[in-house]
Parts: C-alpha cells; sequence; structure tokens
C-alpha cells in the first residue's frame, strides 16, 4: 500500500515539474520570442517559481523511499544491476537539477530584471534536459532500459 501511494504521488509530482519545465521551453519561450512579449514568459516563469524548491524537495524524499523499497541503501553504489543504476544516475541528476536552479537564480537568467528570453530559454533548456534524464531513469526502474 505504502508502494502504491509513493508512486501514484512521485508520478503527479514529475507530470507538475516536467510538464512545467517542458511547457517553458517548447511552448512559452517560444510563444513569448515570437509576439515580442518577454513579460508573458516572465510572468510565466514567476508563477512556476511559486512552490518549484517544495514540489522538487518532496520529490527527492519520496523517490528516496522508493529506491529503498526497490534496493537496500548498502547495493546503491554497486552498479550491478540496472536498478542501482537508476538509483545513483537519478539521485546525481537530482541534485544537478536542483543546483541549476540556484545558480540561475543567481546569475539572474530567468528574471525580467537581468535576464532576458534567451538567458531564459537556455536556464529552461538545461533544466528540460536534466528533468528527461529524470524521467527516463525513473521508467528505467521497471523497463530495464538501460
Ligand atoms: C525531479 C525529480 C524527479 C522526477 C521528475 C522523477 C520522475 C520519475 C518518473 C517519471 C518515474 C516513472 C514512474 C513509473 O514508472 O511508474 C520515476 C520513478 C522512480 N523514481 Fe523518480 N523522479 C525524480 C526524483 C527521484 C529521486 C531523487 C529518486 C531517488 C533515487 C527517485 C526514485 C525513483 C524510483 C525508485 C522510481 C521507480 C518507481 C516505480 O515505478 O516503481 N526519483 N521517477
Amino acid at each position: 500500500m505504502e508502494y502504491q501511494f509513493l508512486v501514484l504521488l512521485h508520478v503527479f509530482l514529475a507530470i507538475v515539474i516536467i510538464g512545467g519545465v517542458w511547457m517553458a521551453s517548447f511552448i512559452v519561450i517560444p510563444f513569448a520570442k515570437k509576439t515580442d512579449n518577454p513579460s508573458f514568459a516572465f510572468n510565466y516563469i514567476k508563477a512556476f517559481d511559486r512552490g518549484s524548491h517544495l514540489v522538487l524537495t518532496l520529490q527527492f524524499l519520496i523517490g528516496f523511499r522508493l529506491a529503498m523499497i526497490y534496493l537496500p541503501m548498502s547495493e546503491w553504489f554497486t552498479f550491478s544491476t540496472h536498478i542501482s543504476l537508476s538509483v545513483v544516475v537519478k539521485l546525481v541528476l537530482w541534485v544537478a537539477l536542483f543546483a541549476w536552479m540556484i545558480i540561475g537564480k543567481k546569475k539572474g537568467m530567468s528574471t525580467p530584471e537581468t535576464g532576458t528570453l534567451k538567458s531564459a530559454g537556455t536556464y529552461f533548456g538545461i533544466l528540460s534536459a536534466l528533468a528527461f534524464g529524470l524521467m527516463l531513469f525513473g521508467l528505467n526502474f521497471r523497463l530495464g532500459l538501460i
């Protein structure tokens, strides 16, 4: 029961995070560029940023617990199966995603005062790639693709 509940929550939060990031990269920023309306994109980013750290932290805790259900922690770093590989890659990707969010914020890449649509595009492009990796290696637990 715990497992089912955690997977449901993990997938729901993944939709929020991946959907939000991809929406910015592939729809909102290109549309703002095309219509020369930067405030449209920066308003979306402002709304997305509210609570994104909280959602990411929750996702980490749920993912951590799911990984413990799959494999004892002592076997996480053995790289002997696709499960242990997936755990390590997901931990690394999560840290990279969180770090890039902080770096991007510090550099002011996604705020209208200090950033441009180009810098916001780069910022969200990198987030999109990391989010894709988290999705791929999440699915890898069951599918054993890599
Ligand atoms: C932003 C962060 C994350 C996102 C967007 C994400 C996304 C996903 C997705 C899309 C799945 C596939 C769900 C399924 O096949 O049912 C998944 C599964 C999984 N994730 Fe994550 N994940 C994140 C962080 C983490 C972290 C930090 C861990 C810890 C190592 C983790 C551990 C797992 C595990 C163990 C599964 C397999 C669950 C299952 O299908 O049985 N995730 N994740």
